[in-house]
């Protein structure tokens, strides 16, 4: 798959040097018209090692997993500290891959069947709560606490019924839930734990990275997260029963652990007894699960691998915006509830969430939010505010704790300016310079 032959190797070399060379004349601009220049909450940051990288991988031309997938898959396991990283070809399918893998066969008496509950929030991302349903599951919402975002917990135990099963809950905007208080719970009444880590990759709890800490957790790399493949998601475990599963599972149900173009790895390829399926019956071709093909390209992976070397320093770099959108907001805590970082944490936050304080302001969420985006700085909705209140969910078989008052919050008055590194001081100022312009348009001082 890789010919490193010598006259390979140097034009290789020759590529790559030009790549460098296209890049540093290509770089997208990074100066700062202020007023011309969108303040984006997201978005790619990389430079010629990437595109470096994505050549390297097309040069093999191994296309599917290859090299480079492997490589990506360890150096993430081990940069987050689980024993498995699976990549796959986003986050809602590493999210569909994480909560399918509980009601595989393998797991015997402790899978989830149908009509078991899994509990949730509606605050959130769509993708979280969707392989509930379409795995015949039912979801349990609870209410979330603002201004973290994350689950209540009291409400949580609430939840709790002889049905309950799992807890598939994500960091919200990179912030972490409780995790001594979820993981004791889940100990204590044991149910299995899915960290939804797709904005919270280098979030700290106690020194440990989230995505550590639950039975699974799940990634994503679309170009708004931590890091980037452009699409991608990848998830991860400690157990080695439960990677099996979703390594079968994003591999046509696959029973084989052959790679792609790996032949008789076991050893025992056609030496077998598989159920009725004839003495001997090709390994590769015996299926122990429903399942999908969700598999990555090396592209992918070759990028993952340089994005990965600078997660910390993107990271750090969100922590900063962080804390300049926080400084530069206090004096209007008046009108907005401000974030605050969940006890005993330190997110690299996804994202810098403001919920207006609506029922003493003379402005709403989306008066704010148009203002900001006609001058060029970009917001978002919390995501799908009250999924319950989306179309799609009118009709879903579902239980509730409560009428979600703050759920319902976040999706009338809550909105998030950016974090990501490409946003620097000067950005920040100046978005903020706007926040002030449309105060005292409005003679609020
Ligand atoms: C919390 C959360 N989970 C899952 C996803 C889905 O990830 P992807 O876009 O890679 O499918 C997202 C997407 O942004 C997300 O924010």
């Amino acid at each position: 798959m890789n010919n490193h032959n010598e006259a390979g190797s140097s034009l290789r070399n020759k590529i790559s040097d030009l790549i460098g060379e296209f890049y540093r004349q290509n770089a997208p601009r990074t100066e700062f018209i202020a007023g011309k220049t969108p303040i984006h909450y997201s978005g790619r940051y990389y430079d010629e090692k990437e595109m470096q990288a994505a050549v390297e991988a097309s040069l093999d031309f191994w296309l599917t997993e290859g090299r480079f997938t492997s490589r990506f898959e360890s150096e993430l396991a081990k940069t987050v500290g689980t024993k498995h990283a699976l990549l796959v070809n986003s986050g809602s399918s590493a999210n569909l891959l994480a909560l399918t893998a509980l009601t595989s066969p393998l797991l015997c008496d402790r899978r989830l069947h149908p009509g078991d509950e899994v509990i949730t929030v509606a605050a959130g991302f769509p993708t979280t709560v969707n392989p509930i349903i379409q795995n015949g599951l039912i979801p349990v919402f609870v209410d979330v606490d603002i201004p973290n975002y994350n689950i209540n917990t009291a409400d949580l135990l609430k939840a709790l019924s002889p049905k309950t099963r799992a807890v598939f809950v994500a960091h919200t905007l990179g912030n972490p839930f409780n995790l001594d208080e979820i993981m004791s719970i889940a100990r204590k009444h044991n149910l299995f734990v899915i960290e939804d880590n797709c904005d919270a990759l280098g979030s700290f709890y106690k020194g440990q990275l989230t995505g550590s800490f639950g039975h699974l957790a799940t990634c994503s790399f679309y170009p708004a997260h931590h890091i980037t493949l452009g699409e991608g998601g990848a998830v991860l475990t400690s157990d080695d029963t439960l990677a099996k599963i979703v390594r079968s599972l994003k591999d046509w149900g696959r029973d084989c652990f052959c790679g792609p173009g790996q032949n008789d790895r076991c050893g025992k390829r056609f030496s077998r007894q598989y159920g009725e399926l004839p003495f001997g019956y090709d390994h590769k071709y015996v299926y122990s699960h429903i399942g999908y093909n969700l598999k990555a390209t090396e592209f992918q992976a070759a990028i993952g691998v340089e994005q990965l070397k600078k997660l910390n320093q993107f990271c750090e770099i969100r922590r900063r915006n962080f804390q300049l959108w926080l400084n530069g907001f206090a004096k209007h805590e008046e009108y907005f509830i401000l974030p605050e970082t969940t006890q005993n944490s330190d997110p690299a936050w996804f994202a810098f969430p403001l919920t207006v304080r609506s029922e003493k302001t003379a402005f709403t969420r989306n008066d704010i939010t148009s203002y900001l985006n006609e001058h060029l700085v970009e917001t978002r909705n919390l995501f799908g505010g009250n999924l319950l209140r989306q179309p799609a969910y009118k009709n879903i078989t579902h239980r509730k704790i409560g009428e979600l008052p703050n759920t319902d919050r976040v999706m009338n008055d809550t909105f998030f300016l950016g974090t990501y590194p490409g946003l620097d001081r000067e950005q920040i100022d100046y978005s903020l310079n706007i926040v002030e312009h449309f105060f005292s348009l409005r003679g609020i001082k």
